[in-house]
């Protein structure tokens, strides 16, 4: 994940991001970021959905959360920060099952062995017609890897609504179907 705070000017970033999750991201919704390492795109996803919403953080490594979890109390974003450790096999999201308003996944996919349980499980954890920004880096993944991770997410459940590249990255929003 080095890439991401090596090669790439974070504001660019950021400002893809936020405008690929802006329209669809509002105050108090409750959003989730998959693989948030310690936490890029889950402080500005805080920012959108302010106070009374919750931006659900998921990550494998506990060193990484540990991390998120001191930033967040560092910026005072504690209360809608929230740390959620995982495995490789399973994200354990049961208690968020039909809660989540937009989710997103910025460079995990190619990391993940089973893609098809992933987004089995973020689909799961989503509110019927949410959305789900996928995101991948553009040098480490080829479009035909991309393309690939794109069908087994519309086979588990999801329909494409956009797809676009930047200079960095390739991205799609895809939509729950109910
Ligand atoms: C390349 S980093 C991406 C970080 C962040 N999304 C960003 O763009 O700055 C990938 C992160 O995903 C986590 N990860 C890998 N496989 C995972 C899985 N199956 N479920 C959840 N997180 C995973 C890793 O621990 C790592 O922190």
């Amino acid at each position: 994940m080095g890439w991401i705070f090596a090669c790439l000017p974070t504001k660019k970033v950021v400002s893809k991001f936020n405008k690929n999750a802006t329209p669809n991201v509002k105050t108090g919704m409750k959003v989730l970021d998959v693989g948030n390492t310690m936490g890029f795109f889950s402080f500005p996803a805080a920012h959108l959905v302010g106070r009374k919403g919750k931006v659900v953080c998921v990550d494998m490594q506990k060193k990484m959360l540990d991390a998120l979890t001191k930033r967040s109390k560092k910026a005072k974003l504690q209360n809608i920060i929230e740390p959620h450790k995982c495995t490789q096999e399973s994200l354990y999201l049961d208690d968020w099952k039909d809660q989540i308003n937009f989710a997103f996944a910025i460079a995990l996919i190619h990391e993940v062995p089973n893609k098809e349980n992933l987004f089995c499980e973020i689909r799961q954890s989503m509110k019927p017609s949410a959305q789900f920004l996928i995101a991948e880096p553009k040098g480490h993944v080829t479009e035909e890897q991309m393309k690939h991770s794109l069908k087994l997410a519309k086979n588990t459940g999801f329909v494409q609504l956009k797809a676009g590249l930047s200079d960095y990255m390739c991205y799609a929003v895809m939509q729950k179907l109910d």
